[in-house]
């Protein structure tokens, strides 16, 4: 990792907004933008494809594959080889498969390389559960990001009812609940604030007024601006 080119972590639990933050951030400054959260859910696609199972009986085998994954994020679309997975990645059932994946250590280990190359000039956001914490611990700005359970279950039920995916609140909450304690009690890199990570909580907030939050954080800490 190059600590000449800045990276700002954004970590925090399921749903929490992450992901549309560090894009409108990325968006706003011109950075590049990594989605780690991707690679876990491809790596447990793949796996799946190859006929592993999400276990540690196969962590070797999927570490193997995690290594040399012929991943491709490309104008908003995602590729895995030839096949376009940006929708499959997408389903609650991936998200939970990601996140049975993402608690097998020799996993992590095999990923580590393809997150720092996304650290290229003139900058980076990157969004997870251990960027501050591992993946890029010397970066200049960490935030935490987070919501009421309520709050994300009601914002991940809007994002699915509005793509025709018929879901309950409940089922939701209880989905992102079970994530939230597997992806937080792991041993390799469990999911917590770093110490130096500035806290937000956006349960009642905009995503333009935590972008706006985020990017005051990052101009306060630009030694000429
Ligand atoms: O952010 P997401 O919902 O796409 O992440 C899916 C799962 O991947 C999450 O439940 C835990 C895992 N993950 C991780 O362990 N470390 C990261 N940096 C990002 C995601």
């Amino acid at each position: 990792a190059d600590c000449h080119i800045p990276v700002i972590c954004i970590d925090g639990p399921t749903a929490s907004g992450k992901g549309t933050v560090a894009a409108a951030l990325a968006a706003k400054l011109g950075y590049h933008f990594l989605d780690s959260g991707a690679m876990y859910r491809i790596t447990a696609l793949a796996a799946l494809r190859a006929g592993l199972s999400i276990t540690a009986a196969d962590e070797a085998a999927i570490a193997t594959l995690a290594k040399t994954l012929p991943v491709r994020f490309d104008a908003g679309k995602v590729w895995l080889g030839d096949s376009d997975v940006s929708e499959a990645i997408r389903t609650e059932e991936a998200g939970m498969n990601a996140s049975k994946v993402s608690a097998l250590p020799s996993v992590r280990l095999a990923l580590v390389d393809l997150q720092h190359s996304f650290q290229r000039l003139p900058g980076l956001v990157a969004d997870g559960r251990d960027m501050g914490t591992v993946i890029f611990p010397d970066a200049p700005l960490k935030v935490y990001l987070t919501a009421t359970a309520a709050r994300r279950a009601e914002r991940r039920y809007k994002q699915l009812i509005s793509k025709g995916i018929s879901t309950t609140l409940e089922d939701l909450r209880a989905d992102l609940e079970a994530r939230d304690a597997r992806d937080s009690s792991r041993s390799t890199a469990p999911l917590k604030p770093a110490q130096d990570a500035l806290l937000l909580d956006n349960s009642d907030m905009t995503i333009e007024t935590s972008v706006d939050q985020v990017l005051g954080w990052w101009q306060s800490k630009q030694p000429f601006g």
